[in-house]
């Protein structure tokens, strides 16, 4: 049965269908935000070591009346940690940032040529090793997570992709899903990019929603998890009500429509790793 909040991994871990982004948030922001977050129903926080934010996520966590199973704490391996020992070292380290005893995920944070297969046997072993309970990936296109479930024994649960509706990244949707991998959106708002976008603006006045509520419910009917990043109280709030609606076909055609394959962060395919 469709559950509305969660989606089923294919290890049959539950992973929130929306949770918060703290990319670009600094330690403070970040500490109130994730506060915040859980007090608006939020249980899920994506962070990276890269963000340097960790200290301050886990800090909100200790803090927090929710018990660590109910929440889902993702973070990353950087670029520079990649590489087997160093990746487990890494992650050794991030967990102790965040005070926890285990992470619900743990993402390759960039496809780093030479690297990533070394780097996905690390968090194989850690998997094993029941210390996460999920692993994936960022920014892999399908040419990547060929030469990756090509070796690996553990094909990845998550890929975690730059997407909104100017970048809808439909090929590899396609190639995920035929490979059960959930696929995640990063700057799912376009940063903000697309919030007076009027062919949006329109079906938010009918729905009577924002726009960012819009687009956020776009990727909930796409089976897309997604994880809008906000520092903001009232926007917090607002991201995450977007449990009591729905768009319809042709609502999802139009935003469909919208896709101009428009990056605003960085191409894994011309990336300076
Ligand atoms: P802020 O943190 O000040 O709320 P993305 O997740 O696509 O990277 O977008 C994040 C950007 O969009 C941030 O600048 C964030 O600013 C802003 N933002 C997040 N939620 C909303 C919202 N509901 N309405 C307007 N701007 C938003």
């Amino acid at each position: 049965m469709y559950d509305p909040y969660y989606i089923s991994l294919v290890n049959d871990v539950k992973m929130p269908r929306l949770g918060l982004g703290v990319y670009q948030a600094s330690g403070p922001d970040t500490q109130q935000a994730v506060k915040w977050a859980i007090e608006a129903g939020y249980r899920s926080i994506d962070t990276a070591a890269i963000y340097g934010n960790e200290t301050e996520v886990g800090n909100a966590l200790k803090e927090s009346p929710i018990s660590r199973e109910e929440l889902f704490i993702t973070t990353k391996v950087w670029n520079s940690d990649q590489g087997y020992s160093t990746t487990l070292e890494a992650f050794e380290r991030s967990l102790k940032k965040l005070q926890l005893t285990y992470l619900d995920l743990y993402l390759i944070h960039w496809p780093v040529a030479n690297k990533y297969l070394d780097t996905w046997r690390a968090l194989e072993k850690l998997y094993d090793e029941g210390k996460i309970k999920a692993i994936g990936v960022c920014n892999f296109q399908p040419h990547h997570l060929d030469s990756l479930i090509n070796v690996a024994d553990i094909i990845p649960m998550i890929n975690q992709i730059e997407l909104h509706p100017f970048l809808s990244q439909e090929d590899v949707r396609s190639y995920c899903k035929q490979r059960n991998i959930v696929v995640e959106a990063w700057s799912p708002l376009g940063r903000g990019k697309m919030l007076d976008n009027p062919q949006l603006k329109e079906i938010a006045d009918r729905h009577k929603k924002s726009i960012a509520q819009i687009i956020l419910r776009w990727d909930i009917q796409n089976d897309i998890v997604t994880i809008p990043k906000s520092v903001n109280q009232n926007r917090i709030i607002e991201n995450i009500d977007i449990f009591d609606f729905s768009l319809s076909p042709e609502d999802m055609a139009s935003i469909n429509a919208l896709n101009k394959n428009e990056r605003i962060g960085d191409d894994p395919d011309n990336f300076h790793f």
